[in-house]
C-alpha cells in the first residue's frame, strides 16, 4: 500500500486547491504516509521539483487563493517517453501514490499515467480532485472553485447593476468558464440577470444579437424606472465581445424610437482571470477538504484510477421521494419523510446524524487537532 504520497495542482488554479492540499498532507500523515508536494503540476514532475510536504507548510494555506504548489498547463505530457520520465522520477524517489487536483486535462494526464500497460509493474495508485471554476468535470456535481467564481462572478455583477440602473446602460459581462456554460448559466440566476448567453444553447451571432436586442426592448418597454440589463455571457460563446456589442447597438437604434436609439451605448465588462482568483469561499474550503481526504485515503488504500467526486446522497427509497424530471439534481420528498427523519438527524438517530459525528470525530484528529 503506497505510503510516499505526491500531490500536484494543475492546469487552471481553482481558490480551494489549498484546502485540498492541506487535507491531503494531513490526512496522509496522520494515516503514516510522507507527503509530498510537486510544484507546478506535472512539470514538476518533469523537472523533479518535489519537496517533503509538512505540516507547518499547510498551516495557513485555507484562506489563501491560487495554490501554493503552482500550476502549469504540460502539453508534453501527451507524450509516452515524457510521462516515462515523470515515472521514473517517482520512482526514484520511491513515490508509490499520487493526488492529482485539477479539472479535464489534469485528470486525463493522471489516468495516462496509471495506464497499466505504460506502468508495467511500477506501484503507482493515483487517485484525481475535481478542481476546476469551468464545472465542466462530469459525474461529480462540483468541482474545487466553482462556488468561489460564482460568488465573484455575483459580487461583480451587483456592482454593474449599481451603475447600469444608474444610466440605464446594457451590460454584457463576460465571465469564463472555457467552453461550458455552467458559470454563466448560474450566476445570471444569482444575479437576476436579463439573458444568459451559453455555448450549449448553440445559437448562431445573428440570433444571439437578436435575444439581447429584444431583451432590452422588452425592458425599456416596462413601465417603472428600471431600464438596465445585465446579459451574462460564457467566453465559450465565441461571438467576439465587442463585436457583439457594435451589432447589438446597430440593431438597437433601428429598433428602438429615435428619442431613445440615440442614448443607446451597451457596455462591456470582460471579468477575466479575476473570476479565478480570491479567498476560497466555505463551501470550497469544505469541499477540497473532503474530497481531499476521500482522495487520499483511496489511495493508501491501494486503490488508483479514480476521482473523488461530490454528489448528493441520492438512495431515497419510491414511496417517499421522486426524482424532479425537470432537474435531475431535485427530488421532491413527502414532507412527512422528511419531519420524520429530521427528528431522527436532531435526536442523532439517523444513519446521517451517525455518520456526521463520526466523520467528524475522524477530521478533528486529521485535521483540527
Ligand atoms: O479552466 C479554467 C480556465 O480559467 C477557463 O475558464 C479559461 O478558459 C482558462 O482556464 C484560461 O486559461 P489560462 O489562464 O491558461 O489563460
Amino acid at each position: 500500500m503506497p505510503q510516499r504520497i505526491g500531490i500536484l495542482t494543475s492546469g487552471g488554479d481553482a481558490p480551494g486547491m489549498n484546502a485540498a492540499i492541506r487535507a491531503a498532507t494531513l490526512v496522509g500523515r496522520s494515516q503514516g504516509a510522507e507527503m509530498f508536494g510537486v510544484e507546478r503540476g506535472y512539470r514538476g514532475l518533469l523537472d523533479d521539483t518535489i519537496a517533503p510536504l509538512m505540516p507547518a507548510d499547510v498551516a495557513r494555506i485555507l484562506r489563501e487563493g491560487g495554490t501554493i504548489l503552482g500550476s502549469a498547463r504540460c502539453k508534453e505530457f501527451h507524450q509516452r517517453e515524457v510521462r516515462d520520465r515523470a515515472r521514473a522520477n517517482l520512482a526514484r524517489r520511491g513515490i508509490d501514490g499520487l493526488i492529482v487536483i485539477g479539472g479535464n486535462g489534469s485528470l486525463t494526464g493522471a489516468m495516462k499515467l496509471t495506464d497499466p500497460e505504460e506502468l508495467g509493474d511500477q506501484p503507482l495508485a493515483i487517485a484525481g480532485v475535481p478542481a476546476s471554476i469551468d464545472n465542466d468535470l462530469a459525474l461529480t456535481g462540483l468541482a474545487i472553485g466553482v462556488d468561489t467564481a460564482m460568488n465573484t462572478i455575483v459580487e461583480a455583477c451587483d456592482k454593474i447593476a449599481d451603475t447600469a440602473t444608474a444610466h440605464d446602460r446594457t451590460f454584457i459581462v463576460e465571465v469564463m468558464g472555457r467552453d461550458c456554460g455552467y458559470l454563466a448559466m448560474t450566476s445570471a440566476i444569482a444575479v437576476g440577470a436579463d439573458l444568459a448567453l451559453f455555448p450549449e444553447a448553440g445559437r448562431s451571432e445573428a440570433a444571439i444579437v437578436e435575444q439581447i436586442v429584444d431583451t432590452v426592448v422588452t425592458v425599456r418597454s416596462r413601465p417603472g424606472r428600471t431600464r438596465k440589463v445585465i446579459v451574462v455571457k460564457a467566453e465559450g460563446v465565441t461571438f467576439a465581445i465587442d463585436r457583439l456589442k457594435a451589432q447589438v447597438d446597430a440593431r438597437l437604434r433601428d429598433k428602438l424610437p429615435d428619442a431613445e436609439a440615440s442614448g443607446i451605448e451597451t457596455r462591456v465588462t470582460v471579468l477575466g482571470h479575476v473570476v479565478r482568483g480570491g479567498r476560497p469561499s466555505a463551501f470550497d474550503r469544505l469541499l477540497g477538504s473532503r474530497l481531499a481526504n476521500v482522495a487520499v485515503r483511496a489511495v493508501m488504500g491501494g486503490i488508483t484510477g479514480k476521482m473523488a467526486a461530490w454528489l448528493p446522497p441520492v438512495e431515497l427509497a419510491p414511496e417517499i421521494a421522486v426524482r424532479c424530471a425537470a432537474d435531475p439534481y431535485c427530488w421532491l420528498v413527502d414532507l412527512g419523510a422528511v419531519l420524520a427523519e429530521t427528528e431522527n438527524l436532531l435526536q442523532g438517530k439517523s444513519p446521517l446524524a451517525r455518520w456526521r459525528a463520526g466523520a467528524f470525530d475522524e477530521i478533528e484528529h486529521a485535521l483540527l487537532l
